[in-house]
């Protein structure tokens, strides 16, 4: 049978309204990459992965990555180390920055992370991660969430020995990303450990790692009797690989591509101020007018003018039809949301 995308499921009491989860993405994830992931269809939408030791030092960058906007629960934060009364201490903040969830990084290959004890290399070191999520699980009465890879080493099954464990623990939904930490990002992602995962535990596991497509999202969810694919690169720049995932095939005009990286560009000034949006934006630009949809040196050309406001202009002039299309998107998106700040410690204003 074709399992149902458009079917809920809930991780211990939290509903997710559709089995698409859009994956946690450094330097991608903030609050306009998730709200847009929700219009297109993802069910579930998690924050970056977010520093412990930042959170306990109240880096005011690293809080800001804590901010929720109203609409975009269900929402996961992630958070990232190795010390567990810290990362219980964080947990709580989490709870008080308004997320559904707790999601804990246990698959950051990257080794200024793993050099600190904390993201893969806890695969590892099965006994501390327990203890984290243990210390994580009492912190809260939000649900635990664990993101893994499949191990540090390339054919290691070290998500097989500590997945159920740390369901012991206390954690509520596993989500796998089947390549070892040495991989990266490259060679396949290998499902069929997904399904041996899905097998050993009784909590919902989310499948992550190439899933780009609906053909290929159907196949994943049936081969592995995962709850829930989740999606990362494919993506970026591009919501209208979540929409056809959800059965809405189609490519959009280059109206509506420049609209939406219009509204994405509004939002991220918004949320990281006008001076980090310009430079965190840059990657972004190819990633929404690439795949044949601009031609290449429009991206260039986009990437040297000096100002957001050259950029919007140039935008405008490529595709005139796309301000119409923009105004769409803003009246049905309403006035800019409430963030709640309120129960945080300090505050976030001042684009973090
Ligand atoms: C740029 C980038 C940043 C990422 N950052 C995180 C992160 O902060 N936390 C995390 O758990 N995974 C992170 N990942 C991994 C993704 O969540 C996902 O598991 C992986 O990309 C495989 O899925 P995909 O093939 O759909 O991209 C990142 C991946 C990319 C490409």
């Amino acid at each position: 049978m074709t399992p149902d995308l458009d079917e809920s499921w809930s991780i211990r009491g939290v509903e997710i309204p559709t089995r698409l989860v859009l994956a946690p993405m450094a330097g991608v994830s903030v609050q306009a990459f998730r709200r847009q992931g929700r219009r297109y269809g993802a069910g579930l939408v998690c924050s970056e992965m977010v520093s412990v030791a930042g959170i306990q030092h109240r880096n005011e960058r690293t809080l800001g990555y804590l901010r929720v906007a109203a609409d975009e629960h269900p929402l996961a934060i992630q958070i990232f180390g190795s010390d567990p009364p810290a990362m219980a201490e964080a947990a709580r903040m989490v709870e008080a920055a308004g997320a559904d969830l707790v999601d804990i990084n246990f698959g950051c290959p990257v080794k200024k992370v793993t050099k600190t004890g904390a993201g893969a290399s806890l695969l590892d070191d099965p006994e501390r991660a327990v203890r984290i999520v243990e210390s994580v699980a009492t912190a809260t009465p939000l649900p635990v969430s664990v993101k893994m890879r499949r191990g540090t080493e390339n054919g290691s099954r070290a998500c097989l020995e500590v997945g159920p464990r740390l369901v012991e623990a206390g954690a509520a939904s596993l989500t796998l990303h089947p390549r070892s930490a040495r991989q990266m990002y490259t060679g396949t992602a290998d499902h069929s450990l997904t399904a041996e995962l899905v097998s050993l535990v009784d909590v919902p596991v989310v499948a992550s790692g190439d899933v780009d497509s609906r053909a290929r999202a159907q196949a994943v969810l049936a081969t592995t009797g995962a709850e829930a694919v989740m999606v990362g690169r494919a993506a970026q720049g591009n919501p209208w690989a979540l929409r056809e995932i959800m059965g809405e095939p189609g490519e959009p005009t280059r109206e509506e591509v420049v609209a939406e990286l219009l509204l994405f560009m509004r939002e991220t000034v918004r949320e990281l101020g006008p001076e980090r949006a310009t430079g965190f934006l840059k990657k972004f630009y190819g990633w929404y007018l690439g795949r044949g949809r601009f031609p290449k040196p429009f991206k260039q050309e986009l990437v040297m003018l000096p100002t957001l406001e050259a950029v919007e202009t140039r935008l405008l002039a490529a595709a005139p039809g796309a301000r119409e299309e923009l105004e769409r998107l803003e009246a049905d998106l309403g006035p800019v949301d409430e963030v709640l700040l309120d129960s945080l410690p300090i505050s976030l204003y001042g684009g973090g």
